[in-house]
């Protein structure tokens, strides 16, 4: 990556805002390469300089990447004046980061939080058919109609049809409980499919996303940064 001035450097780190890091470094707290540097505009190499505010060394990042257990109330965006949002839940100073889409509010499961812009745009673009597995508890019994009508694509009230999707049944009672993948990320998509065959949903979880499947070991609210491994199969789709 190019060089970048010394306050969007400390300020994409999170050490303050725009404002307050200019405050920081012109009192003298900031040194490059051991050297008090007084000047926000100062460029810096991210690879090659050595910043440290009050004697810490501050190395840049200039994408993060991680995965989020959502918990149900929890809302997919980063602002909201009632609910938690998923960024209430990543203890990180940094102001740049965002959901890669959304899930609904009393949906749980995998949801990536990074903020690299391109890659949230390849996941989500609807070119591109990343798949999508969520489990579900449905009301009613399912039964193979049920899977063949989402192999063929249902109508769920938008101008097209939507793809096949699979549906897998693991029990069907009173209460089914089935795993659904899907390669659109249409609105409510798996509510309004389950919806089109007369059927409600009333528990619904994303288990996987582009291959990359929500880590067991993260309890609701629970998250962690991706591995290379996983990044680096989340970038094909780039
Ligand atoms: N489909 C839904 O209906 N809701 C979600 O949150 C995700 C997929």
């Amino acid at each position: 990556m190019g060089n970048i001035r010394l306050d969007k450097y400390l300020a994409d780190m999170g050490i303050g805002s725009r404002s307050e890091v200019k405050n920081f470094i012109r009192k003298g707290t900031v040194t490059v390469n051991g050297k008090i540097e007084k000047s926000p505009e100062c460029k810096i190499s991210p690879t090659a300089d050595e910043v440290c505010y009050n004697k810490e060394k501050i190395s840049y990042l200039e994408y993060e990447y991680y995965m989020f257990h959502k918990p149900s109330g929890c809302v997919s965006a980063t602002e909201d004046k009632i609910h938690r949002t998923v960024l209430d839940y990543i203890d990180t100073k940094r102001k740049d980061l965002f959901p890669v889409g959304r899930l609904d509010r009393d949906t749980e499961g995998l949801l990536f939080i990074t903020n690299d812009g391109n890659l949230a745009h390849a996941l989500l673009s609807p070119k591109r058919h990343v798949e999508k597995t969520y489990y579900a508890r449905i009301r009613g019994r399912v039964t193979a109609s049920h899977q063949e009508a989402f192999r063929q694509g249902l109508d769920i009230g938008d101008e097209k049809k939507t793809l096949p999707a699979e549906l897998n049944i693991l029990s069907s009672d009173d209460i089914s409980v089935i795993t659904v993948s899907i390669t659109e990320g249409r609105y409510h998509q798996v509510k309004r499919m389950f919806e089109a065959v007369g059927k409600e949903v009333i528990y619904l979880k994303r288990l996987s996303m582009g291959g990359i499947c929500l880590d067991k070991t993260l309890l609701p609210g629970a998250y962690r940064r991706l591995t290379e491994e996983e990044l680096a199969k989340l970038k094909k789709q780039e």
